[in-house]
């Protein structure tokens, strides 16, 4: 299975979460995939960040490989010049690899890297090769990357951090790169992250995204996160 099957299967499933999980209480992370999984959730989303491509420094490959979950490892790279440094996330067990076309000279190289590794849980299942847009980023790079890729993910913020303010832009930004997908007659996923909350849920899922990604949402600090995961998706799903 290439990563395109692995992206039909995401697909076929109706929309889905992404949870990221950086805001969880990372000093009990396997409980709390474990309590994503209880609560019914597919995907973990994980935002790498440098401190250069954008302010903040997060977490890198050992935290991925940390992760030991039936969940697909999504990662978000936030990076510059993500070219060399996909591999080693392939071997910390990605299931998807999502950089920001902003961050690398060649992002169509940058693809064809991801398409050429492995998946580490399971040969047979491929890697999905993202790309993130920023929202000031013209959707007129995407046409000549859609021959390489298997999902497009639209940031609904600038990249940085958590909890920022949905940007109204995105829905015009969603119809715009869904039409380009139609028009290609590939089979990508397209997807949303950031901004993403209880209040707006169904009106993001309206938009018509395969996968939504939602981070503070479900780790409010709150105990209730099977509750606030649930919330979400039935959110979602009701707006879709
Ligand atoms: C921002 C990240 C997002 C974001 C999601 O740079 O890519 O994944 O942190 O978090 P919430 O859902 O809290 O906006
Ligand atoms: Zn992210």
């Amino acid at each position: 299975m290439r990563g395109a099957d692995l992206a039909a299967r995401l697909k076929s499933g109706g929309p889905q979460l992404s949870v990221g999980i950086l805001t969880a209480d990372l000093g009990r992370m396997a409980d709390e995939l474990a309590r994503l999984e209880a609560a019914g959730m597919t995907v973990v989303h994980t935002d790498v960040m440098d401190g250069v491509f954008c302010p903040m420094l997060t977490v890198g490959e050992p935290f991925v490989r940390a992760q030991r979950t039936s969940l697909l490892k999504d990662v978000h790279l936030m990076i510059d010049e993500p070219l060399d440094k996909v591999a080693m996330f392939a071997r910390a067990g990605a299931d998807m690899i999502t950089f920001q076309v902003e961050s690398a000279r060649n992002p169509h190289r940058v693809l064809q890297a991801i398409s050429s590794l492995a998946n580490e849980n399971d040969a047979s299942r491929g890697i999905i090769r993202g790309l993130a847009i920023s929202p000031g980023t013209p959707l007129e790079v995407l046409p000549p990357l859609l021959d390489e890729l298997d999902y497009v993910m639209l940031l609904a913020i600038n990249p940085g951090w958590g909890g920022q303010k949905f940007l109204a832009s995105t829905e015009a930004r969603v119809a715009g790169v869904r039409a380009m997908v139609t028009a290609s007659g590939r089979e990508i996923l397209v997807g949303i992250d950031g901004g993403v909350t209880k209040a707006n849920i169904r009106e993001v899922g309206a938009l018509g995204a395969d996968l939504v990604v939602t981070g503070s949402a479900v780790f409010d600090g709150t105990s209730e996160i099977e509750a606030n995961a649930a919330f979400m998706l039935e959110g979602l799903r009701a707006g879709a």
